[in-house]
């Protein structure tokens, strides 16, 4: 155990822009993804998925597929190998336990695999695979008042329901109340990196090249699942073509190949489509949220309750914790915020970036624009007036809150003063015209971490850590750290991550990857020159100083720890057509520390980015007759594209924050986190008609004009 000593020095590169490592690999093709590397003798798997929503398997008919060119094995749940039920990182995850039964979850649920020596020929041979199915009727439609809602329990990721106070009462003693339902609907990661992955035998050991957010996590559940020692599994995701939450847990993917390869004795990759990709590796659950708030005139709440509702699937739960943003962002004496789900016919929906605070902050804050309206006060004054001392809910302090240095900032620079607060008051030929803004926070969490850092004989030094670069710069981001804390020029430091070899990491999820990370690396860089301190060579193999932060992290003290910001957007609403076109939008956040500008901006214009997209153009649609999507492909799934994507500014003010020697908050997640509602409240603000169902299309815009407003 190394203790966690010392701080990151400041004069170093922390803090100035760098390009990333891995770039020039990157544009050059020299960067191989999963899909991508070659191996001899490798085979091919291609999934397939159920036809139906509901049901059993009665049979699949392997015979006349096993007969066509190049076909090596078609696994099913008759002769797949057998998998221990593991408790993994969040507990048992029956996604992964496939082929083990006849029973048919949802649409797309992996019913067989077939393997051939060309993906072509596995993929011609799945479509000829004929699957009989005894198929049962199926539910998909949700909604808040579906009669299976149920409170789930409490669990390591969701508080369920926090309260305290009357808010009946609070309601009725209550000026001005804004009772509302927002929702919010089915989403996709749709990361360019299809899931891909690789299993191979390799002298006894599982060598696996798999495209994920924590290699180790998925080293250790291959390990519990295919009854093999940690130590004979060894899973590699060198570089990742984006993840946001889909590649945070093991998935199905990676299990197939395994299974395949141990049947085949030949290594064996799995690849998913495009509309597999929709099925197998989680989603955003669609939400229904009411939003309850009361103040009095002058705007200070005195009743606050919300409450969200979502979906999972029949076989596993997953909540989307939407109603938790309120815990931190505003008090009242009357503080209500529940969480509801409803088990469906559908494929189990999980992480995706900002799980939680993405659809609560579309519905909270424009519940508060909403109330600010409603008290004739400017929304940026009425969330001045409720800025909590304390956790509203933990009663915990601050490490730092600074979103009313970030709304001030933001205001100037936006120019929100100039604004007319009457909506529909600016017209530009047949557009509206409106701006808005929300309020945005995230978690600044963090989890244990081991690193290890050589001093090598030839002065350079090697940073081992099972990190992973989902095309964030984490790579860059820790050379960054590990420079800075053995006081050393970048050139003379590698840095090599995703390896489960390594060790036990953080993944690279929940904004929480680079500073669980820094920790791990600066304790170890500490320990390594304290060691370098003592007279003595080094030797031809180096020296090596490992550190694991499970201590250090335990004693940080118990506080609120947040990164917050203030979004603005502006918007043309086209009177004619029903379109909404963003014209600006500016995102200022208080985030710790920033370790590098360049790619912090990217993550952060990335995650408003997604917020666009969030606000007017993503949903998946099903079909209720069958279950299935009908839009499961990047041409029926809308987001927004270069067109769409006005100049995005981004900037951060200071936000010293001394809770751990880092400094550190995370900013992967909050960029997305109140980008919707602040476009929202523009749209609003333009036409005078309030949207509270995602995504705010043309038709919704022209059938609520038609209303009249
Ligand atoms: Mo992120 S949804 O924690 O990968």
């Amino acid at each position: 155990m190394t203790a966690m000593t010392g701080t990151v020095a400041a004069a170093g590169t922390v803090g100035a822009s760098r390009t990333r490592m891995e770039g020039r690999a990157k544009v050059t093709g020299a960067a191989r993804y999963a899909g991508e590397i070659p191996f001899a003798d490798l085979a091919h798997g291609w999934l397939v998925a159920s036809t139906i929503a509901r049901g059993r398997v009665r049979s699949v008919e392997s015979a006349p597929v096993l007969a066509m060119p190049g076909v090596l094995a078609v696994l099913h749940h008759q002769n797949a190998p057998r998998l221990e039920e593991f408790a993994g990182m969040l507990g048992p995850d029956p996604t992964i336990q496939i082929l083990q039964n006849d029973r048919v979850p949802h649409v797309g649920w992996p019913v067989a695999l077939v393997v051939a020596e060309t993906s072509e020929q596995a993929r011609e041979a799945a479509d000829a695979l004929v699957i009989r199915y005894d198929q049962e009727p199926h539910d998909i439609a949700f909604s808040a008042q579906h009669p299976g809602m149920y409170t789930p329990d409490d669990s390591p990721l969701l508080v369920t329901e926090t309260g305290k106070g009357d808010i009946e009462a609070g309601l009725a003693a209550s000026a001005v109340v804004v009772d509302e339902e927002y929702t919010t609907p089915e989403e996709h990661h749709n990361a360019m990196e299809p899931h891909a992955a690789m299993a191979r035998w390799d002298s006894g050991r599982l060598e696996v090249v798999d495209s994920n957010q924590g290699p180790f996590a998925v080293a250790q559940d291959l390990a519990k699942m295919f009854s093999l020692d940690l130590a004979s599994v060894r899973v590699r995701s060198e570089h990742v073509g984006g993840a946001f939450g889909s590649k945070g847990l093991t998935r199905p993917p990676v299990v197939l190949a395994v299974m395949a390869a141990i049947v085949t004795d030949r290594p064996v990759r799995v690849v998913l489509t495009r509309r597999q990709m929709f099925s197998v590796v989680g989603y955003r659950s669609p939400t229904a949220q009411r939003v309850r708030l009361g103040a009095d005139t002058d705007g200070r709440l005195r009743a606050f309750d919300h409450q969200a509702a979502s979906l999972t699937s029949t076989i596993h739960e997953f909540v989307e914790s939407s109603a938790g943003i309120g815990r931190v962002m505003y008090d009242a004496d009357a503080h209500h915020t529940s969480h509801r789900v409803v088990r469906l016919d559908v494929p189990t929906p999980s992480w995706m970036r900002a799980p939680g605070e993405a659809p609560g902050s579309f519905a909270l804050e424009s519940a508060i624009d909403e109330l600010a309206h409603k008290c004739g006060m400017d929304p940026i004054a009425l969330r001045a007036r409720n800025e909590p001392a304390v956790g509203p809910v933990s009663g915990l302090p601050f490490s730092s809150r600074n979103v009313l240095g970030c709304f001030e900032e933001g205001a100037r620079r936006f120019g929100w003063a100039d604004r007319d607060p009457r909506p529909g008051a600016a017209r530009e030929g047949r557009w509206l015209l409106g701006t808005g803004t929300a309020a945005a926070t995230y978690p600044a969490r963090v989890a244990p971490s081991t690193a290890a850092v050589t001093a090598e004989a030839d002065g350079t030094f090697t940073v081992r850590i099972t990190a992973v670069d989902l095309g964030t710069g984490a790579r860059t981001a820790l050379t960054q750290i590990a420079a800075d804390a053995l006081e050393v020029e970048l050139d003379r430091i590698q840095v090599k991550i995703a390896d489960s070899d390594f060790g036990q990491a953080m993944i690279a999820g929940g904004s929480m990857g680079t500073r669980s990370w820094a920790l791990a690396i600066t304790a170890a860089a500490t320990e390594l020159r304290a060691q370098l301190a003592l007279p003595g060579d080094i030797p031809s193999d180096g020296i090596t100083a490992r550190s694991d932060t499970a201590e250090a992290i335990g004693a940080l003290a118990r506080q609120e720890r947040h990164s917050f910001g203030a979004q603005f957007a502006e918007v043309a609403v086209d009177v004619t057509t029903g379109e909404v076109r963003v014209r600006r939008m500016l995102g200022i956040f208080a985030a710790g520390r920033v370790v590098n500008p360049l790619t912090a901006r990217s993550q952060l214009i990335g995650g408003m980015t997604w917020g666009l997209s969030m606000a007017l153009h993503e949903e998946a649609i099903r079909d209720q007759a069958s279950g299935a999507h009908v839009n499961a492909d990047l041409a029926g799934y809308h987001f927004a594209s270069n067109a769409d994507v006005p100049v995005i500014e981004v900037d951060w003010v200071d936000d010293p924050d001394t809770h751990d020697p880092t400094g550190i908050k995370g900013l992967g997640e909050i960029g997305i986190v109140g980008a919707a509602a602040a476009i929202a409240n523009a749209v609003w603000h333009a036409t005078g008609v309030r949207h509270r169902d995602l995504p705010i299309r043309p038709d919704r815009v022209l059938l609520a004009g038609s209303r009249g407003c």
